[in-house]
């Protein structure tokens, strides 16, 4: 007898269950009227009154502890906890693997853009991308009635007041001088909106890096040298450069700057279409009037700004033929950039 009992309450202490069911299942079988348990206590009735004596408290232990350790499973069951034991789980598995993903393409170039314009003292400004006329078109000189402000052109959320969603990143430079004294040397990384037909050569977003330099006594002779350093840094060491005059409401005198093409050293080909040079920004000396109209004095400072768009300079180093593979997450075309990263 002290034999059965000794093995039956080895076998409950190794017991386990899934579900209070099983548990339930565990109950009936050791403490229902025919469990293991309960036929001991029939056997005990045939005893001699010395080896009760001996057993009673033993067996009385022994259910106890039946009952309490079915019980707990029950509890444990109910409450989800036994649902992965212990002997479920392989510590030796291979993980399910995990495939890094690449740096996209145009964050690459962006970060790029950035560390060349770090290394000549510009820190980062960001705007938001949801603006008013204010920042994107009046405070930058636009005329009233300049194209730009057309439905055709620009997502309006609302006409009046106006809310719109920035068609370049210029409107950093004026949420910048409105709050602060030169010197001010920033550059505006970001994402642009134009009402724009969806094509390989245009896209209704796209993004920008704008740079703004004011302080005393700054120089178109300036902003020429900082254009050359920032095409070789970013094109290399013998990349030239060519300034074109142009027209921006907001600068003047306004340029375009073109570098050696990249691909053919300058010689033509039919990525520069024969002329040896491509256009890649815009830039010019901050118009004094949109100086005066963020609050700060012209009759004292001068400043030179320019803006870039990052998938022009990216289709230049990495050749993209159409636009929109930069937005529609094709992983073939992501994993190409894998050892750019
Ligand atoms: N905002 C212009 C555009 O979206 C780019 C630009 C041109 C920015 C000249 C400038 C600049 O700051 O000086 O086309």
């Amino acid at each position: 007898m002290i034999e059965k009992i000794e093995n039956l309450r080895a076998e409950i202490a190794s017991l386990k269950a899934t579900s209070p069911q099983e548990a339930e299942q565990l109950r009936i079988r050791y403490l229902s009227k025919k469990g293991a348990v309960t036929s001991l206590f029939n056997d005990f009735k045939a005893l001699s009154p010395e080896q009760k004596r001996e057993l009673g408290q033993k067996l009385n232990e022994l259910k106890n502890f039946a009952t309490e350790t079915i019980t707990a499973l029950r509890d444990a069951a109910a409450a989800g906890e036994n649902s992965q034991s212990d002997d479920d789980m392989d510590l030796f598995r291979t993980a399910a693997p995990m495939p890094l993903g690449t740096r996209h393409p145009l964050s690459l170039v962006r970060e790029e853009i950035i560390s060349i314009f770090a290394r000549l003292g510009f820190t980062i400004a960001e705007g938001p991308e949801i603006e008013d006329d204010w920042h994107v078109f009046s405070s930058l000189n636009f005329a009233d009635d300049h194209p730009a402000r057309d439905m055709q052109d620009t997502f309006f959320i609302n006409r009046n007041p106006d809310v719109l969603l920035r068609t370049h990143t210029s409107s950093v430079q004026s949420r910048v001088m409105e709050h602060s004294e030169p010197s001010i040397r920033i550059i505006c990384p970001g994402r642009v909106y134009r009402n724009e037909a969806i094509s390989a050569r245009a896209h209704c977003f796209f993004h920008q890096v704008e740079a703004l330099y004011v302080d005393r006594h700054v120089t178109f002779a300036d902003l020429r040298q900082t254009l050359l350093y920032f095409a070789r840094e970013m094109f290399g060491n013998d990349t030239r450069i060519r300034l074109r005059p142009s027209y921006f409401p907001f600068t003047e005198p306004s340029a375009e700057m073109d570098i050696s093409c990249n691909l053919c050293g300058g010689k033509g080909c039919s990525f520069c279409k024969g002329t040896g040079w491509v256009e890649i920004l815009g830039c010019g000396m901050v118009d004094p009037n949109v100086l005066d109209a963020c609050g700060i004095d012209s009759k004292e400072y001068s400043g030179f700004a320019l803006g870039m768009g990052i998938e022009r300079i990216t289709n230049l180093k990495y050749q993209v033929k159409d636009l929109r593979m930069f937005s529609e997450n094709d992983r073939r075309f992501l994993e190409e950039f894998t050892s750019a990263r």
